[in-house]
């Protein structure tokens, strides 16, 4: 269950996606877990992005899809970037993911999942982002904190 209300936002041009990213970024603390879901060119590369300029990553941060996770370590703490697409969920049990949230053996930091829908299982923790088409090709997104608390972004958006 989530422990605080879902949050709304309209996300008008993919500038609109990077800022949110950035807020969540600036934001966010060590061992935070987003899971993003939506459907095929939504926007969540766009938002992860975002994520790293607010981590204050200069490289480039592009799509893991073909080597399932890409690692960050030169801003504020590490910013570790998945992507599910090509996998089955009994696929996904054997890679251990729980290491990157439970910070076992790698460096807490934040730990984003594009199509987080494939997880067969999720952390104890997590911030849900939902993203969706709307008109004309703009985009919604939907914020789910679940035993997280994101009063501090809510408080930067
Ligand atoms: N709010 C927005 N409004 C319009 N276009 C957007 C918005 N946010 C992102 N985009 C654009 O949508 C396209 C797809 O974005 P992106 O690659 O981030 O999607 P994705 O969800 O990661 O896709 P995939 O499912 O292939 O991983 C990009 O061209 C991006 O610039
Ligand atoms: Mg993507």
């Amino acid at each position: 269950m989530p422990n605080t209300s879902i949050m709304k936002i309209f996300l008008a041009d993919t500038e609109a996606t990077l800022r949110l990213g950035i807020t969540l970024g600036e934001s966010l603390t060590p061992g935070s877990v987003i899971l993003l879901e939506g459907d095929l060119g939504a926007g969540k590369t766009t938002l992860v992005q975002g994520i790293g300029k607010g981590l204050g990553i200069a490289e480039p941060i592009v799509s893991p899809t073909f080597t399932l996770i890409n690692e960050y370590t030169e801003g504020r703490f590490p910013l570790y970037h998945l992507d599910l697409y090509r996998l089955e969920p009994q696929e996904v049990t054997t890679l251990n993911l729980e290491s990157y949230w439970e910070g076992v053996e790698v460096i807490p930091g934040i730990v984003a999942v594009e199509w987080a829908e494939r997880l067969p299982y999720k952390p104890d923790s997590y911030l849900s982002v939902s993203l969706t088409y709307g008109h004309e090709g703009t985009r919604q997104v939907e914020l789910t904190p679940f035993n997280c608390a994101i009063s501090k972004v809510i408080a930067a958006i």
